[in-house]
């Protein structure tokens, strides 16, 4: 067996890759990132694994969200803050409702390249390439923003290292405590459909009180106060993330020092390709998204070579067929895991596979299908007997208008007034605490069938 090495990937065919015009210049840029200090830590990525393994017996559930593309843009303190208290909402109506020990993902600190539909785009009569992320090149539709620069990959490690160092002071820093449910409330949600939350919140409240009274709070006082919060990314850019693999000197083995967690895209997870030959060298976690055209060939293959030694957390399949085809796809590719006799955890990206154009030539996703196709989801798990292990969704605290639909009804119409998205629409706020409840009510609804069958 030859020996696995960080730039194994550049003899294998790449795809959704920049060409970068100045070698020398990515040459150099390379050298600098292999020199900074990666953003994680062996550890960590450790007991992330450890965690998602929990979350393949049922024993936990994955959240795992945050931004389609992370822009140099939008990089804020306020930004990352509104869309940690979404995250940390969610994450209660699910520990609450649900009664399961919550992973918490974000896609955050490092997603900023992105694989695209068509390598060039059309404007009024004018051809240019693609934009692919701030770590690629630009967003603005002019031929020198589109030129791929290698120095925006320095520029994203410095984003990336300053948000995680910014959530790590939130997770742990009193921020994420539970004693402040009330406090994550974002001022626009403060309306009917916040009723819910702040019902829970109060039922939390008054828990938490409870416990204090009779003595029993200040044992867990740790537990209220602080939450784990991990990171993760799509590994597009292989040189960026070269360049941050190590080996860790406690076990040996390589780590993407890039985030906890990395996933291959839908398009770029080619049995041979470059992404998927970098990925199955590095010891983190990693997501797999399978799309319609996912075979169970290539599916048994890949969880072959991404989890050779079926580790239970390593290796994560995120569904993402669009609302009304999870029936067709999602019992064969179980099928495949249940005949190789793998452990997986298995997601449902209820986003990707339901992006329309409007009418207004707006990119959306009807609301009301990023439900259906989570309920499509859960309802296949359980025919199937099999465990719906998570969610991965795009959202952000701001108050956008990206997807249509939710319980404060953005219309088509609305789509112009708050579209701040890179790339993909996202969940708002409220559609996102919407979503979290519905996932709620799925999980307590397979904790009682699966009670009524046991009993
Ligand atoms: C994404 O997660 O932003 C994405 C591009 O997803 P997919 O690879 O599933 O299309
Ligand atoms: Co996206």
């Amino acid at each position: 067996m030859s020996i696995w090495d960080k730039s194994a990937w550049r003899s294998k065919p790449r795809v959704q890759m920049p060409d970068y015009l100045d070698a020398d210049k990515l040459t150099a840029v390379e050298a600098q990132l292999s020199q900074y200090p990666p953003l994680v830590f062996a550890g960590e990525a450790r007991q992330l694994k450890e965690k998602l393994g929990a979350v393949s017996r049922g024993e936990a559930f994955l959240l795992q969200g945050g931004d389609c593309a992370e822009s140099f843009g939008e990089f804020s303190a306020d930004t990352l803050r509104d869309t940690f208290k979404v995250f940390l909402q969610m994450s209660m109506v699910l520990t609450f409702g649900a009664k399961l020990p919550v992973v918490k993902v974000g896609r955050v600190a490092g997603q900023m390249a992105k694989p695209r539909s068509a390598p060039m785009e059309t404007v009024e009569g004018v051809e240019l390439p693609s934009y692919r992320g701030d770590i690629i090149n630009g967003f603005d539709f002019t031929p020198d923003a589109r030129i791929p620069d290698p120095d925006r990959m320095l520029q994203a490690y410095t984003q990336a290292a300053a948000s995680l160092n910014l959530l790590r002071a939130f997770s742990t820093g009193g921020f994420a405590d539970m004693r402040r449910v009330h406090a994550w409330t974002l001022g626009f949600t403060d309306q009917d459909d916040a009723r819910k939350y702040r019902d829970m919140a109060n039922r939390i409240q008054d828990t938490i009180d409870f416990m204090e009274a009779a003595g029993v709070g200040s044992a867990a006082a740790h537990e209220y106060s602080t939450v784990s919060f991990y990171t993760s990314h799509e590994a597009l850019l292989l040189e960026y993330e070269e360049a941050l693999t190590r080996i860790d000197s406690t076990s040996g083995k390589w780590l993407a020092g890039s985030g906890h967690m990395i996933w291959i895209g839908d398009r770029t997870r080619q049995p041979d390709g470059a992404h998927v030959e970098f990925c199955k060298g590095v010891m983190n976690p990693i997501g797999l998204k399978c799309g319609p055209s996912m075979t169970t060939g290539h599916l048994k293959s890949l969880m072959a070579t991404l989890n050779p030694e079926n580790e239970p957390g390593r290796l994560t399949l995120i569904a993402r067929f669009g609302a009304g085809n999870v029936g067709e796809h999602l019992p064969r590719l179980i099928k495949a895991v249940q005949e190789e006799g793998a452990n997986v955890v298995w997601s449902c990206d209820p986003m990707h596979g339901n992006t329309i154009k409007a009418a207004s030539g707006y990119k959306t996703r009807p609301f009301e299908s990023v439900l259906r196709e989570v309920q499509e989801f859960f309802g296949v798990h359980r025919a199937e007997g099999s465990i719906p292990g998570g969610v991965h969704f795009e959202m952000t605290g701001k108050d956008v208008t990206e997807c249509t639909g939710g319980v404060r009804a953005v219309t088509d119409e609305d789509l112009s007034s708050r579209y701040h998205t890179a790339c993909d629409p996202r969940l708002n706020a409220s559609q996102s605490l919407e979503l979290a409840f519905l996932v709620a009510e799925e999980l307590i609804g397979l904790r009682e069938t699966r009670a009524v069958k046991a009993g």
